[in-house]
């Protein structure tokens, strides 16, 4: 694999069954010159870090981290751990760190690698749907701080990116559905044709994804091409993150991983389409039509939370300025656009929607 031209801020990504052969390969050359570091969680080293091993000569994987799984491990301390760990191992400036895992194996890894002796290259081979459609794209790369969502971090581009679908065979329906909200999200925020699809489809089961990913991906990749440093377009991506991210961190508070970065996303659109409807001039159609979907897929997991709180989170937000909040709404399917808001009455009544909108019979 040639390496890449300075300044060229585009990732190479691979999605296709086998990927993760063509990934082996490039580790085995690569290991050939330099070491090479694995990072993983709790149930990525079960899963998947055997797949990879498989593929490999046994001598081409030489050191390995295993992270506790779940979003609360993306803090400073595991950050620490894994500069530590690149130390204690001398790597050096062409080591090569691949993240193994879903978002947050690559977020923390990520930004470890960015930072780790002005940044060493990284590779992602994402394991979740999520990181697959999402995370593991696009080089946003960081760590939660202070109960703030990706409040420390990163613009890195990973060298490559390996997408092999059949990292799902082993990841949790309720893991498959998280990553399934940043699609609808995608086809929301660019495509009526896909929210067409996607919205009458039901979750593939052992069907192939790797379609469905692709589609999903070239939407996303097509925004960070254009705006790679998030002061424009690629805000869009934000779309149900704003209330998303507060109602993630406050549902998780008293119980660690309660609720999934997806499932908050989902409940987010909620309130962000009501939104969108009062303020845009959105069909109320397409409201109507999420929530059906949204009842569908994900009521179960979904938390009531105190407005009042929220409200005050999403004022704390990074990316709100004071007093304010700053969602991106949509005018129409395709057609998302940013808005301030400081009107607590309308954040309320969006919370209060999305709230009962959650709690109502599933249909
Ligand atoms: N950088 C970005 O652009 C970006 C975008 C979206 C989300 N994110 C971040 O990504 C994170 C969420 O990603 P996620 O949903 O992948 O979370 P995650 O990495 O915590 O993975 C979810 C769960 O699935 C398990 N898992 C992963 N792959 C598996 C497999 N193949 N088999 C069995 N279990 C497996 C993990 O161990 C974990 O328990 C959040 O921290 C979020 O902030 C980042």
């Amino acid at each position: 694999m040639r390496r890449q031209p300075a300044g060229q801020q585009r990732e190479r990504i691979f999605i296709e069954a086998g990927a993760i052969v063509r990934a082996a390969e490039y580790l085995k050359e690569h290991a050939e010159n330099s070491e090479l570091f694995v990072l993983t969680d709790l149930n990525t080293h079960l899963h998947c870090l055997p797949i990879l091993s498989a593929l490999t000569e046994r001598k081409t994987i030489l050191h390995e981290l295993e992270l506790p799984a779940g979003d609360m491990s993306k803090n400073p301390d595991n950050l620490s751990r894994i500069w530590g760990w690149l130390t204690s191992h001398n790597a050096g400036r062409k080591s090569l760190l691949v993240n193994l895992g879903g978002g947050m194996v690559s977020d923390i890894g990520g930004f470890a690698a960015s930072t780790y002796m002005r940044g060493i290259r990284f590779v992602n081979i994402p394991t979740s749907l999520l990181a697959m459609v999402d995370a593991s794209v696009g080089g946003k790369t960081g760590i939660n701080f202070n109960n703030v969502k990706n409040q420390v971090g990163t613009f890195s581009l990973p060298y490559a990116v390996f997408i092999d679908p059949r990292f799902l065979n082993t990841l949790p329906h309720r893991e498959i559905l998280s990553g399934y909200a940043e699609m609808i999200k995608h086809a929301l925020i660019f495509s009526e044709e896909e929210w067409n699809r996607i919205r009458y489809r039901s979750i593939p089961d052992s069907e192939d994804w790797t379609g469905l990913i692709r589609n999903s991906i070239s939407f996303k990749s097509r925004i960070v091409q254009s705006d790679f440093r998030d002061r424009g377009i690629r805000q869009s991506l934000n779309f149900g993150h704003t209330f998303g991210h507060a109602y993630e961190i406050l549902s998780n508070e008293a119980e660690p991983d309660k609720v999934r970065h997806g499932e908050a996303v989902a409940w987010g659109m909620l309130a962000e389409l009501y939104l969108s409807v009062r303020l845009k001039g959105l069909p109320a159609g397409v409201l109507e039509d999420y929530v059906q979907l949204y009842q569908r897929l994900y009521n179960t997991h979904t938390t009531g939370i105190d407005p009042q709180r929220l409200i005050r989170k999403m004022y704390s937000d990074k990316k709100n300025i004071t007093g304010s909040v700053r969602p991106v709404l949509l005018r129409n399917i395709a057609s998302p656009e940013p808005e301030i808001i400081s009107d607590d009455i309308l954040l309320q009544k969006a919370i209060d929607f999305a709230n009962e909108a959650s709690v109502s019979e599933k249909v």
